[in-house]
Order: C-alpha cells, then sequence, then structure tokens
C-alpha cells in the first residue's frame, strides 16, 4: 500500500508536536528530585488518599457520570452553581474538549507565544488554526492579542497565570481583553495556578464569567491538591458553553477514584493552605538566591520559576540541565516553548530548593 492510500488523519493532526511530559528520571543518582512538573513537594491531603483508597471495594461500579458530588463539593468551596460545572480528566481534556466544541476547520485560536503548550495541540486536533500572540515581557499583552482577533477567531486561550513563564495579567487587563473581544469569541481562562495566588489584583475568573456569556475558567486538582496521577480538573461556565461541553464528553469521564479524592481534597482548607504558605515562603527564597548567583529569573506568582542561563558555551541552560541532572536535580527544559536557554523549576521541598541553588552555585562557579 503506498502513503497515499492509507488512512489519513484529518489535515492538521500531523502537524502537531506532541507534549513531551517533564522527564522523572535520572540515571547513576542515588536519589532523584522531580521539579520539572508542577507537582505538590507537600503531596495530596491524607484525607484525599484515604477516600482514594476506600474506591478500591467499589471497582466494579460505574462512576456517577454526573460527577454530582463533586460538582456540590467545588459549588460550596468556590460559591459556584454546580450546574455551571463540568468536571474532566485533568483541565487537558476540558481544554481539547473547548476547542472540539467551538473550532470548525480553519477556525483560528489565538494564544501567546510562551503559552501552554496543550493549546495549540487542542487546536490542531479539533481541525483549527492556531493563532500566536507576541509577548511583553514574557507576559501576555492585551494588545498584541487583540491585534491577532480576526473575522475566524473563535477562541482566546489565557493561562493566568502563564506555564513556563509564571507571569500574569492582573484582573483589569483580563477585563480589558474580554470587553475588546467580538461577543461570539470564547475567552478561555486557564487558571491551573489560582490557589497559589492572594493578590489584590489576581482574580482567577469567576467574577467574570458570572457576568458574561462568552468566557470559561478551567482550574485542575494536579497542582495544590496533589492529585495529579488522578487526572482531575474543573471548568466553570455559562450555561450554553457547559451544555455544548456535556454533550461532547465521555459519559463517565472522570473515575470514581478521582473524585473521591477530589472531594476529599477541597474539603482539606489546612493542607491546601500549608502548601500555600510553603510556596509563598520559597518561590521567594528561590526567587532572590538564583538571581544572587547572577542568573535571570523571570518574576512568578505560580509554583514555579522560570531562569535564564546565558547563551555562552559550557553555561547554557542545557549545560545546567546535564550538571544539575548528574545530581539528580530533575528541571524541565522549555525549549519546545521557545524559550532554548531557560530551565523551568518546580518550587520543592526545602532539601530539593536548597539542593538545587547550591548546585547552581556550583555550576555558575566552575564556569
Ligand atoms: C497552564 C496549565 N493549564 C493546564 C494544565 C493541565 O493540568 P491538568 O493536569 O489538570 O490536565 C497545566 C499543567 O501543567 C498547566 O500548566
Amino acid at each position: 500500500m503506498s502513503a497515499a492510500q492509507r488512512p489519513q488523519p484529518r489535515a492538521g493532526v500531523l502537524d502537531i508536536e506532541a507534549y513531551v511530559p517533564g522527564r522523572s528520571t535520572a540515571t547513576g543518582v542515588v536519589r532523584v528530585f522531580k521539579l520539572s512538573s508542577n507537582e505538590t513537594p507537600l503531596g495530596p491531603s491524607p484525607q484525599a488518599i484515604a477516600a482514594y483508597r476506600d474506591v478500591a471495594d467499589h471497582l466494579q461500579d460505574y462512576p456517577d457520570g454526573s460527577a454530582t458530588a463533586l460538582r456540590k463539593a467545588i459549588g460550596r468551596t468556590f460559591g459556584l452553581d454546580p450546574a455551571r460545572i463540568v468536571c474532566g480528566a485533568g483541565s487537558d481534556e476540558l481544554l481539547y474538549l473547548l476547542a472540539r466544541g467551538y473550532l470548525g476547520s480553519g477556525d483560528e485560536a489565538i494564544y501567546t507565544k510562551h503559552g501552554f503548550n496543550i493549546y495549540p495541540i487542542a487546536v490542531l486536533g479539533a481541525g483549527g488554526k492556531p493563532v500566536v500572540a507576541a509577548e511583553t515581557n514574557y507576559t501576555a499583552d492585551v494588545d498584541a492579542i487583540l491585534a491577532k482577533v480576526s473575522e475566524r477567531t473563535r477562541i482566546v486561550f489565557l493561562a493566568n497565570p502563564n506555564n513556563p513563564t509564571g507571569t500574569y495579567l492582573p484582573f483589569d487587563e483580563v477585563k480589558r481583553l474580554h470587553k475588546a473581544l467580538p461577543p461570539h469569541v470564547l475567552l478561555v481562562l486557564d487558571a491551573a495556578y489560582a490557589e497559589y495566588i492572594h493578590r489584590n489584583d489576581y482574580e482567577a475568573g469567576i467574577e467574570l464569567v458570572a457576568t458574561c456569556e462568552n468566557a470559561v475558567m478551567c482550574r485542575t486538582f494536579s497542582k495544590i491538591y496533589g492529585l495529579a496521577a488522578l487526572r482531575l480538573g474543573w471548568v466553570y461556565g455559562p450555561a450554553p458553553v457547559i451544555d455544548v461541553l456535556n454533550r461532547l464528553r465521555g459519559p463517565f469521564n472522570v473515575n470514581s477514584a478521582a473524585m473521591a479524592a477530589g472531594i476529599a481534597a477541597i474539603a482539606d482548607s489546612a493542607h491546601v493552605e500549608a502548601a500555600r504558605a510553603h510556596n509563598a515562603t520559597w518561590l521567594v527564597w528561590l526567587d532572590a538566591e538564583i538571581r544572587k548567583l547572577g542568573l535571570e529569573v523571570t518574576p512568578s506568582i505560580a509554583n514555579f520559576v522560570l531562569i535564564h542561563f546565558p547563551a555562552t558555551e559550557g553555561c547554557t541552560a542545557a549545560d545546567a540541565d546535564e550538571f544539575l541532572i548528574k545530581r539528580g536535580l530533575i528541571l524541565r527544559r522549555v525549549t519546545s516553548y521557545h524559550l532554548p536557554n531557560a530551565l523551568r523549576m518546580t518550587v520543592g521541598t526545602e532539601e530539593a530548593n536548597r539542593l538545587v541553588v547550591a548546585a547552581l552555585a556550583e555550576f555558575m562557579g566552575s564556569r
């Protein structure tokens, strides 16, 4: 059979660059510190682990396809109408469903230059056209996004704060962006790191979504709640968008263990606060200590920092990565985010943070 005779995927699929997850292994070292996927160093709430274990006695039963108890728990925690929430197998799934629901062939979706890598995958996979808006100082730029809006634009994806830069748009800027978008363009506010942020000028999107027809907010249990392995996320949106997602999603897209653990995790506010406080302390410390070594750090409000390395041979991000991996310290290369000379480091345990700073000091000192 010639290549032309084989079954052919739809247009756009072969343009997708498959997502490469953060590395998790390093050979020849005794201990590995994985700081490459923005996972919480505190792990999940012990109550979430217990709830997960309890599900083991009921594995023969299908999950509740409407995720009723989980949506109620989320609604209670955030003061939201559960009818306007859809849960998904990670917020990734919800991003894919939004693209499938709102992009037809050739329709455009905008995201920013260093925006989360799932957006182009979701857009191309839905048959749409990814459109990239420039950033300013590694930060989304409302005017640059608006300049890319065309007659074919259907979605704007905004990670706020963004991964891998850690930068954010204040709520005033999000509102300015939303106000200037045509009403048929859906603004997707991806707030995967929102729980880490207590700032007067930041709002994850609840207020905006509650008062308009063309914005949604995606959230995840993978970060501060420590449930990345279970794949659990949710989206809050206007009723018509929620209807679209409920038609498209698999009938049992969220499994029972994820739901049980999610309900317990969201109820353990002390654990969430401990994770937030740990992050607040060590984010500031890492930023300051890494800068002292002469390296540039993009100001972050999330649970990771983007560290920039010189382009000089021997001092590059690739060299640093190799140096750190030999010591069991796994950071994230971000070349696929158009940042070939940077590494993203997740805020880890105190031990991991101190080890990375000491190793970076040795790396810089030995050059
Ligand atoms: C900005 C952003 N959105 C969404 C996700 C996906 O999270 P989930 O594990 O819920 O699919 C991530 C994960 O890294 C992220 O950084």
